[in-house]
């Protein structure tokens, strides 16, 4: 018996009996029925899950790979199969929402409505000229008026790109200047932790700083009244721009691999990349995964701790729930408020039965349940819950075993949801009534997805041996192209050596004996703090742009018990070495820049400063070396190429 299978946790019956993918001979089906005919079998449910406009003769053209085009004939639009089609099936008065605010306020808003209040935004945005393909930047906080633009944009094809609340002003300056955006949708400003934080301000500050000449119009969600700028020639007032539109409007019917959305993502350089999603494709991935790894019913009450700024807000809470025509939670705070036990009195308040959320969050809920017994899950009426979730880094399988023992009572799997914003939705997951799990794996293939582990030229290796993760067929939601660099696209996913196979950038090892993968992180220079993707080479340009202070920096991650990884940044300064009060004054500076250029997430944890950086003869940083000193590990690699050994010592030194 191999290490993995002693330990596995086969789904409970009554998870199993009345699931859409009931039993392992199910799942085992649906993979051979994706073999036997992989056109075939997404095309099947391409017909079931989605409604057409037209529908669509083509199912995958590859004569442009890996440039795949998938239902290309088809036209449909996204808010129309998320919003009237289940009004159409009798769900108008169904509630589709249910919005708790960080006050504790809640508001339930029914599929009628919702479609309502779309179509009015979208009539809005119609008459300030947004058409069809113009991108629209929206910087919003969680909220049904956020779900609401998303699904308004969808409603015109206009192609939405949302920015994380928590990014500052030269970030969103950045990616408005990218995507070319005609207009940006926020709100006066945002709510989280009984603080109010500004957004509007922000918005304005990114357009101060030149470069966003194509924006046109700067609308407002009033969420808290707190004063902000105004400028009239620009800025509108949401509730005043769609007060007197129709509550109807007829979507714009566009093209199966119509852009859907930007979503800009960290990579291994120093730029943030949009990668552009399709409209089909998309949707179909959105609606499937959602009804098979979370098996949706209609008296499900899922939540998704998501923000909308990601991609798991974008396709499990805007898009796959509302396809399915399921009843879902928006909520606007964070978890510590007014204490850590705010997640679980949700979940009794709201019955919650399907629930989703980061290793990060299930962390540092651990700490504080241990900290505190009043916040411990077990204080909570749990038991409306049937299925856990996981998503965006590795759980390990300490916080794995607490979160199926204390928040699901040891009675809900947990689906370890392995994905991307490249791939659009679920690549390696569980399916709740059929794989038997084992913590820190994410199992086995969603079904119809080839994932793979290879080495550097593309070769299968053995179960038991590392490689790197690739997907070997195209699949319907992956990414289309980076926004405005069809190169990088190819240059970043497809590399030649690894023969047309789309590389994931994450290393992973399947089990021996149970073929179950593990996911190992992330193989190129991409950081996973707390869940959020950052790029090591974007941290070191915001650090040298402090040219005042700073001559050279280099980023690299450590592991962190509930971050995951923390950043920690090797600085050389212009001026001397600084140490103890100095060196804290100029780290907690030089954090704040980070914070600013970038935001707050991107805030290194660790500021270390040296007379140089660890370099080959030729002027290369050895980054294997500095992560070894952010580990405090002991030096065991090679230095004999290294120009200045004793830079080492002095690193290691904590300041
Ligand atoms: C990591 C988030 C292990 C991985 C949906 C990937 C995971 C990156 C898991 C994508 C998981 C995501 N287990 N690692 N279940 N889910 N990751 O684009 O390194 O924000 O490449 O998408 O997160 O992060 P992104």
């Amino acid at each position: 018996m191999s290490d993995q299978e002693s330990k596995l946790y086969p789904p409970p019956a009554q998870i199993v009996a009345g699931a859409h993918v009931s039993g392992m001979a199910a799942y085992d089906k649906l993979c051979a029925e994706a073999e036997a005919d992989y056109e075939g079998f997404w095309a099947r449910l391409a017909r079931e899950l989605v409604t057409w406009k037209q529908p669509f003769t083509k199912v995958l053209n590859a004569s442009n790979a890996p440039f795949y085009k998938w239902f290309e004939d088809g036209t449909l639009n996204v808010s129309y199969n998320c919003l009237d089609r289940n009004v159409e099936r009798g769900l108008g008065d169904k509630v589709a929402i249910i919005f708790e605010a960080d006050n504790g306020q809640v508001t339930r808003v029914t599929y009628r409505e919702l479609l309502e209040r779309t179509c009015r935004l979208a009539n809005a945005l119609k008459a300030q000229g947004v058409k069809k393909g113009d991108r629209v930047v929206i910087y919003m906080p969680m909220s049904v008026e956020g779900v609401v633009a998303m699904q308004a944009c969808a409603r015109i094809g206009a192609t939405h790109s949302v920015v994380f609340g928590g990014f500052s002003a030269q970030s969103l300056r950045d990616r408005i200047q990218d995507a070319g955006a005609v207009m940006v949708l926020t709100a006066d400003e945002q709510v989280r932790g009984g603080k109010q934080l500004p957004l509007k301000a922000i918005v304005d500050e990114a357009l101060g700083l030149g470069g966003c000449e194509t924006i046109r119009k700067v609308i407002v969600y009033r969420r808290t009244g707190g004063n902000v700028a105004f400028d009239p020639a620009r800025d509108a007032w949401l509730h005043e721009v769609t007060q007197n539109q129709p509550a109807t409007c007829e979507p714009e019917w566009v093209e199966a691999e119509h852009p859907l959305f930007l979503l800009y993502t960290s990579g291994s350089t120093g730029k943030p990349k949009g990668v552009q999603h399709s409209t089909g494709g998309y949707l179909l991935h959105a609606a499937l995964t959602t009804k098979w790894t979370f098996d949706l019913k209609d008296n499900d009450i899922f939540w998704c701790t998501a923000d909308i700024g990601w991609v798991t807000g974008h396709t499990y809470i805007t898009y796959g729930p509302l396809a399915l025509g399921g009843t879902e939670i928006v909520f606007e705070g964070v978890p510590t408020f007014p204490d850590a036990g705010r997640f679980w009195r949700m979940i009794q308040d709201h019955k919650v039965t399907i629930f989703y959320t980061a290793p990060t969050a299930i962390r540092s809920l651990i700490k504080a349940a241990e900290s505190n017994e009043a916040v411990h899950p077990k204080r909570y009426d749990l038991s409306s819950l049937r299925i856990l979730g996981s998503v965006g880094e590795p759980i390990n399988p300490a916080a794995w075993e607490w979160y199926h023992a204390n928040v699901g009572g040891g009675r809900c799997p947990i689906v370890d949801t392995f994905w991307q914003t490249e791939t659009g939705g679920h690549m390696i997951t569980p399916l709740p009534g059929a794989t038997p799990l084992v913590p820190g794996s994410c199992t086995l293939p969603f079904p119809g997805i080839q994932a793979a582990i290879v080495d550097e030229t593309g070769n299968d290796v053995p179960n038991g041996q590392g490689g790197i993760l690739v997907v070997k067929k195209p699949w319907p939601s992956m990414i289309r192209t980076i926004w405005g660099d069809p190169e990088r696209f190819k240059k970043s996913y497809y590399p030649p050596e690894l023969k047309g196979y789309y590389l994931a950038g994450d290393g992973a090892i399947r089990d021996a004996r149970t073929g179950y993968f593990t996911i190992t992180g992330r193989i190129d220079d991409v950081l996973n703090v707390s869940g959020h993707r950052m790029g090591t080479m974007e941290i070191e340009s915001a650090l040298v742009s402090c040219t005042e202070l700073v001559a050279e920096a280099a980023v690299v991650g450590r592991p962190d018990d509930t971050t995951g990884e923390a950043i920690c940044a090797f600085v050389v300064l212009k001026r001397p070495r600084p140490t103890g009060e100095e060196a804290k004054k100029i780290a907690a500076e030089l954090r704040n820049w980070v914070g600013k250029e970038i935001g707050p997430i991107a805030k290194p944890k660790d500021i270390r400063f040296g007379d140089n950086l660890p370099k080959t003869r030729s002027g290369k940083i050895m980054r294997r070396l500095l992560r070894s000193i952010a580990k405090g590990e002991a030096i065991t690699q090679d230095t004999s190429t290294l120009e200045n050994p004793a830079i080492l010592e002095q690193l290691s030194q904590a300041n």
